[in-house]
């Protein structure tokens, strides 16, 4: 099957097709200079910009896959969660898309495209991932943070989640304060690679280990008043300790978090995904925990697959195709806060 695959829910312009769960062209259009100035996503720019962009994006991804649209057996677009006003650009586009050629519509939840991103294949069909059910997934951008009992595909159940901010939102917005621009986790993450990661003292939040789920804004909010006096050449000098110290104490309450969730819901592998898995930092001290555990841990095979991308879109809605031949969403309309 060749499913082609529509991402607005943010600030990313995306389009993919695949061949089953290969992906033969996976395009994205970031839309970072138009929102950095601003220390975040502008939601009418950035629904301006997909309604600019995503025509061409389209195109580009089909011409890149050499498939044709007549070709396509599948559209898929993200339904939510994510802004209203951008979701609306890509799943109009491509509902109208379906419509006019007569092609099976799916709409798909982000989650669930962020969790079987690990599942997605290079166009020569690797990795090979032989999944072993029930997983347990974490997902992790600036949108949300998610931890997901997987016991099989399509049947999820969340088993923790934060109650405020999500990570990648936390590690933005410490960015800001710290006027390192927008998006702040790549920036935080170069930054702290020669920084102490103990320089300030943060609290851990959330202790009791009956409680699996994420809390960042007492992290966040500690940072600031711990800092807010500095004069600016002070914060300057102590870049690098600063960001290390943020990043580690986010990472540690992910880990924490994560373990505690693993010896409760005995997975028997492990997934992570998201924008946040794109930093290398958190990637090792997952495969630490993975080792200690005695469980495999899968990532999106490319780094490009862990931030938003079409290409994760379009596996979600084969799978759903696969489980329901008849399936056909164009009655669906958007849903900025979808649940998983
Ligand atoms: O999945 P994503 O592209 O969009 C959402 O669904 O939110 O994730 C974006 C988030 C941002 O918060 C960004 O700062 C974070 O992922 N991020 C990173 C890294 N790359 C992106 N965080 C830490 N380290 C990175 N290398
Ligand atoms: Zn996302």
């Amino acid at each position: 099957m060749y499913i082609l695959g529509i991402e607005t829910s943010c600030d990313d312009t995306c389009a993919a097709v695949l061949q089953n769960d290969r992906i033969l062209s996976n395009v994205i259009s970031s839309q970072i200079n138009l929102h950095s100035i601003y220390g975040g996503v502008v939601p009418d720019i950035a629904k301006r910009a997909h309604q600019q962009r995503l025509p061409a994006i389209v195109s580009l991804a089909l011409k890149r896959s050499g498939i044709k649209l007549t070709d396509i057996d599948l559209i898929a677009a993200t339904r939510g969660p994510g802004l209203g006003i951008t979701l609306s650009i890509g799943y109009n586009f491509a509902k109208e898309l379906a419509k006019t050629n007569h092609i099976p519509f799916v709409a798909v939840n982000h989650v669930e495209g962020h969790l079987l991103s690990v599942f997605l294949k290079n166009k020569n069909g690797s990795p090979h991932i032989l999944p072993r059910f029930p997983f347990l997934g974490l997902t992790v951008s600036g949108g949300h943070t998610k931890m997901v009992l997987i016991k099989k595909i399509g049947d999820y159940q969340v088993v923790g989640e934060t109650l405020d901010d999500a990570a990648g939102e936390a590690l933005d917005k410490s960015a800001k304060l710290l006027s390192l621009g927008y998006p702040g986790g790549p920036v935080i993450e170069r930054v702290a690679a020669v920084g102490q990661t103990d320089f300030l003292k943060l609290p851990q939040p959330l202790q009791p280990k009956n409680i699996l789920n994420f809390s960042f804004s007492g992290l966040k909010t500690s940072f600031y008043y711990q800092i807010k006096d500095w004069p600016a050449a002070k914060i300057a000098s102590h870049l690098s300790d600063l960001s290390a110290t943020i990043q580690a104490s986010v990472f540690e309450h992910l880990i924490r978090k994560f373990s505690l969730a693993i010896d409760l819901c005995r997975p028997t592998s492990l997934l992570a995904s998201g924008g946040v898995l794109a930093n290398l930092t958190l990637r090792r001290q997952l495969r630490q925990l993975a080792k200690t555990k005695k469980l495999p841990i899968f990532f999106p095979p490319q780094k490009k697959l862990n931030t938003d991308n079409a290409a994760m879109i379009a596996l979600a809605a084969l799978y759903r195709f696969q489980k329901n031949k008849s399936i056909n969403d164009l009655e669906l309309d958007i849903s900025p806060r979808l649940e998983l």
